[in-house]
C-alpha cells in the first residue's frame, strides 16, 4: 500500500521476542531488563493473523527479528505459517548467528529465505568483551552453514570508536571469497547505545577508499531496504552502508514494525502506532483489524530526525523495538 507521502509500503519486521542470548554493550545495559512476561508476548497465531491483513494490504516481505528471534520456542514453525500465507513472497530473519547453526537447515525447509547476521568483531576477546559471550566460533560456523545451503546471508556491522574501527578491512575482505554482503550501520541512539560513540560512514567509507582500488558503486535492489551498496572490482560480496545518523533515507521508507508485544510501530524513532494486542484479544474483526493497520501505515511519519528533541521520541530500547 502506499502512504500519505507516496512511499510503497511492503516489508513488515515482527520482533518474536525482547530476549537475547548476548547482551551486547550498546544494546543492553542495567536499564533494560529483559524477560517480558509471556503473557504480554503475542502468540503465533495472533502474528499470523495480523500479518495475513498486512498481505492483504501489500505486505510481500517479512523480517523476524528480536531481542535475538531464535531463543523463541518453535521458531521454526512460526517462519513456516508466515510462508503459507497467501501471497506472501519472502521470509528473513536478523539474527546474532549464535543458534542459527542448529535450526538453519530447518529454518530452510520451512521457507526462510535468507538471514542478516549482527557481528562486530572477528575477533574471540573481543567479541567476548562486546557480548559477554565466549561465541564468535558459533556465528562463524552459521555464516558458513547458510552459505553452504544457498541462503542470502547479510552480515551487519555496527562501528563503535575507540572499540572496532580497526576491523573494518577485515570486515570488508570477507567479501572477497565469500558470497555474501557486509553492511556498516551507524550506532543510533537508542537505549544503552546513548553511551557510545559510533563511527560515521563518511570515515568508514574514507578508510575502505584508502585501501581498497576499484571501487564500484552498486545498484539498488527490488525491495532492498536503506543500504547503499559499494563492491571492490571482483570480490564475490558488495559492501553496504546504513547511515540513519549521517543522511536521512526516509523518502525511500518502505516498512513497518509489529513488536513482540502487539504494538504496531510506523516508525523506529517514534513511539507513534497502535496498541494491536488489545484489540485482537478483544475480539476484533478482521476487517477492522485490517483498517487499522490500513489508517496506521497510511500515517507514517514523514522521517526519522536522531539528532535532534522533539516529542514522542521512542524510548524503548533496540532489543524492544526489533532494530
Ligand atoms: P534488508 O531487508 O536486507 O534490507 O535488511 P534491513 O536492513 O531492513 O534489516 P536489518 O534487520 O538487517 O537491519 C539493519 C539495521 O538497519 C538495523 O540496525 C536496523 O535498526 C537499521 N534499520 C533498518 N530499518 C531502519 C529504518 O527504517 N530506520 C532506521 N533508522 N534504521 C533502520
Ligand atoms: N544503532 C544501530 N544499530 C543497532 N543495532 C542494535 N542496536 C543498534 C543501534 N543503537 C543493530 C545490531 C543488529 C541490527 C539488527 O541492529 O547490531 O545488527
Amino acid at each position: 500500500m502506499i502512504d500519505k507521502f507516496g512511499r510503497k509500503i511492503d516489508y513488515l519486521r515482527i520482533s518474536v521476542t525482547e530476549n537475547c542470548n548476548l547482551k551486547c554493550i550498546y544494546c543492553i545495559d542495567e536499564n533494560n531488563i529483559l524477560n517480558s512476561c509471556n503473557n504480554d508476548i503475542l502468540t503465533d497465531d495472533e502474528i499470523v493473523k495480523i500479518a495475513t491483513e498486512c498481505e492483504r494490504l501489500g505486505i510481500k516481505k517479512i523480517r523476524i527479528t528480536g531481542g535475538e528471534p531464535l531463543v523463541r520456542k518453535n521458531i521454526e514453525s512460526l517462519i513456516y505459517k508466515l510462508k503459507c500465507i497467501n501471497g506472501m513472497e519472502e521470509i528473513y530473519i536478523t539474527t546474532n548467528g549464535v543458534l542459527l547453526h542448529t535450526k538453519i537447515e530447518d529454518l530452510k525447509k520451512n521457507g526462510l529465505t535468507g538471514v542478516n547476521i549482527s557481528l562486530d568483531s572477528l575477533n574471540k576477546d573481543r567479541f567476548k568483551k562486546l557480548t559477554k559471550f565466549d561465541k564468535l566460533q558459533d556465528v562463524l560456523l552459521s555464516i558458513d552453514k547458510a552459505l553452504e545451503l544457498g541462503l542470502k546471508v547479510k552480515i551487519n556491522t555496527v562501528i563503535v570508536d575507540d572499540i572496532n574501527k580497526d576491523e573494518i578491512i577485515d570486515f570488508v575482505n570477507l567479501t572477497k571469497d565469500k558470497n555474501l554482503d557486509i553492511r556498516f550501520i551507524e550506532l543510533m541512539p537508542i537505549g544503552a547505545a546513548k553511551n557510545y560513540k559510533g563511527t560515521s560512514n563518511e570515515e568508514i567509507n574514507q578508510i575502505i577508499n584508502k585501501n581498497f582500488k576499484n571501487i564500484k558503486v552498486e545498484n539498488k535492489s527490488k525491495r532492498s531496504g536503506p543500504a547503499k551498496y559499494i563492491r571492490i572490482d571482483n570480490y564475490k560480496g558488495k559492501i553496504g552502508f546504513i547511515s540513519p545518523i549521517s543522511s536521512c533515507f526516509c523518502e525511500d521508507c518502505n516498512r513497518i514494525r509489529l513488536t513482540s508485544t502487539g504494538f504496531l510501530k510506523k516508525c523506529l524513532h517514534y513511539n507513534y502506532g497502535v496498541d494491536l494486542k488489545k484489540h485482537i484479544r478483544s475480539n476484533i474483526s478482521d476487517k477492522d483489524l485490517n483498517e487499522l493497520i490500513y489508517s496506521n501505515i497510511y500515517d507514517k511519519p514523514q522521517e526519522h530526525l536522531f539528532m535532534e528533541d522533539c516529542d514522542n521520541k521512542e524510548n524503548k530500547y533496540m532489543n524492544q523495538i526489533g532494530g
